[in-house]
């Protein structure tokens, strides 16, 4: 299901108190008194891929063997859908190879992307055969467009997952696509992938387990870092099973920011094809206990928030613990100062397979790897040309030994014991009559989302998140597995689009499926 909310009017300012919500609205109150409208497709699932287009003026939706097209003003009036299932031969082959014929061997839409102009890219599980298409959209808001273009199928292989169950995590960036994925009909061979474009493919080590380790894919970003587009790197957010854990705890979620330079082109008698510049840290969010910290190690979603200083955005994490004592989630706040002196800290060193991972202590080869060959730092022109001692030590030594700490070094707002988990987060910055704030959407597992707002706590940039509101806006509780800020409908004021997974795929898929389309009330929220 897909919901839309137009949340009027500034928030209220008082004491701190984190828990409960100073209001909390049922989704029958939301739907008949606060303008929450919500959209079902016809006979289909799974609202993956959310693209929300303010110059046209739409929401497109990625769902089962379906791409549709809703208006932003009002979601469920005269929406567009358009067919997009797998051949009759793929579908075979898929339940050939064991695959759910009714469930899994069909085209779930994971990836949307505006592509130019004219044009959306689309990728699909294709029946375990991913595929992308071109969509065109076209120009006028006024006459919305949706037409797939068949005549130019792309291969989805390291775009889109093959398992309806993955998900996958993509940017698209000058007609070139960064995307975490599985690339493999087993999902074993976890890759970022750049691909599309004119220049050659670049993937990680494959089946390195210090590259990437089981990782989930969350969020990716583009974040330049000064006017020199050389220096311009893309940022993977994800978790995975921690490498550096000793054998004895057993495997632990740890969560993770990697990042890759864009204008690498791989090695040229090692690495070939494969990430010369590609690192990654931890990203650490817990809070100090007198038995010990509480760690928040299980990254569940990050929404990037532009700042006035543009090399500079913040990034608002959800995490919830993944250790059985206690249930809890939490809101880190980063800023990319943090991350990129993280990448610049002591690289992370293991002598041998009984060695425990320490900070190494030797000579870095020059260029420092993860550095991007750019005219800012001389001599080199491509990653082609770098020296073998660097993709040596680049390819041994993916990770950073110093973690990422939030800002403030604590969360900006907790829950536990709540009896939900954050599952999405968005983030807009409202002004106000003393400054500006940061409002966030936080979805859960419960089909609720909290409204919070940041408030500044003895000056910036420690700040302290203040729970406002609490908003069913799924009836049946289904999981928050999306969501879309559209600041620009009535700026400043935030719209928010989200959708639910079905519980149980086969039976809530279907009941969900078959309920009619549109339903709704209007209005706005004060
Ligand atoms: C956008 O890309 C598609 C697919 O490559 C192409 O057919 C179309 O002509 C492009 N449109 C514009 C406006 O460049």
């Amino acid at each position: 299901m897909i919901a839309a909310l137009v949340l009027l009017g500034t928030a209220v300012l008082g004491a701190a108190s984190p828990s409960p919500p100073r209001l909390r609205f049922s989704f029958r109150e939301l739907q008949a008194q606060h303008g929450l409208r919500t959209f079902r497709l016809p006979r289909t699932c799974c609202y993956e891929a959310l693209l929300a287009d303010e110059e046209r003026g739409r929401l497109f939706v990625g769902a089962e063997n379906h791409v549709a097209s809703l208006s932003l003003d009002h979601i469920g009036k005269r929406p567009r859908k358009l067919a997009w299932p797998a051949p009759v031969e793929w579908r075979e082959e898929c339940n050939w190879a064991g695959k759910d014929i009714g469930t899994e061997c069909m085209n779930f839409v994971k990836l949307l992307h505006a592509y130019n102009r004219s044009h959306m890219l689309a990728c699909g599980t294709g029946a375990f055969h991913p595929t992308c298409a071109f969509l065109e959209v076209g120009h006028r808001p006024e006459e919305p467009v949706l037409r797939l273009d068949l005549r130019r199928l792309e291969d989805g292989k390291g775009k889109s997952p093959y398992d309806p169950q993955h998900r996958a995590a993509s940017v698209l960036v000058g007609g070139e696509l960064y995307s975490g994925v599985a690339a493999d009909l087993m999902g074993r061979d976890f890759t970022i992938f750049r691909s599309l474009g004119q220049r050659p493919s670049l993937r990680t080590e494959p089946h390195d387990s210090r590259w990437l380790n089981e990782p989930k894919f969350l969020k990716v970003f583009w974040i330049p870092e000064s006017e020199n587009p050389d220096d311009d790197k893309i940022y993977f957010f994800f978790r995975e099973s921690a490498v550096e854990a000793s054998p004895a705890l057993g495997r632990r979620s740890v969560s993770r920011v990697g990042q890759i330079c864009r204008n690498d082109l791989g090695g040229q008698r090692s690495l070939v094809n494969k990430w010369t510049t590609f690192l990654k840290a931890r990203l650490a969010c817990s809070v100090p206990g007198s038995e010990g910290d509480a760690h928040f190690d299980h990254l569940q979603d990050v929404f990037l928030l532009p700042s006035r200083d543009r090399w500079n955005p913040l990034l608002y994490a959800v995490f919830s613990a993944s250790s059985g004592v206690f249930q809890g989630s939490a809101v880190c706040v980063y800023s990319m100062s943090d991350v990129r002196r993280a990448f610049l800290g002591p690289f992370a060193h293991k002598e041998g397979p009984t060695h425990q991972w320490v900070s190494y202590q030797g000579r870095v080869p020059y260029p420092r790897p993860g550095m991007c060959p750019s005219k800012t730092f001389g001599t080199f022109s491509s990653t082609k040309d770098f020296p073998d001692d660097v993709i040596q030590f680049a390819r041994n030594h993916p990770l950073m030994y110093s973690s990422i700490l939030p800002v403030g070094g604590r969360p900006l707002f907790l829950q536990v014991g709540a009896g939900y988990t954050f599952t999405q987060i968005a983030a807009d910055r409202v002004a106000a009559a003393d400054g500006h704030y940061d409002v966030l959407f936080i979805g859960t597992d419960t089909g609720s989302v909290l409204k919070v707002i940041a408030v500044p706590k003895g000056g910036r940039p420690s700040a302290e998140g203040l729970l406002l509101e609490e908003l069913q806006v799924f009836e049946d509780s289904a999981a928050v597995t999306s969501m879309q800020i559209s600041s620009k409908r009535a700026a400043p004021v935030p719209s928010a689009a989200w959708r639910g997974t079905p519980t149980a795929p086969g039976t809530g898929r279907r009941a969900r499926a078959s309920s009619p389309a549109p339903r709704g009330a209007s209005g706005g929220k004060t």
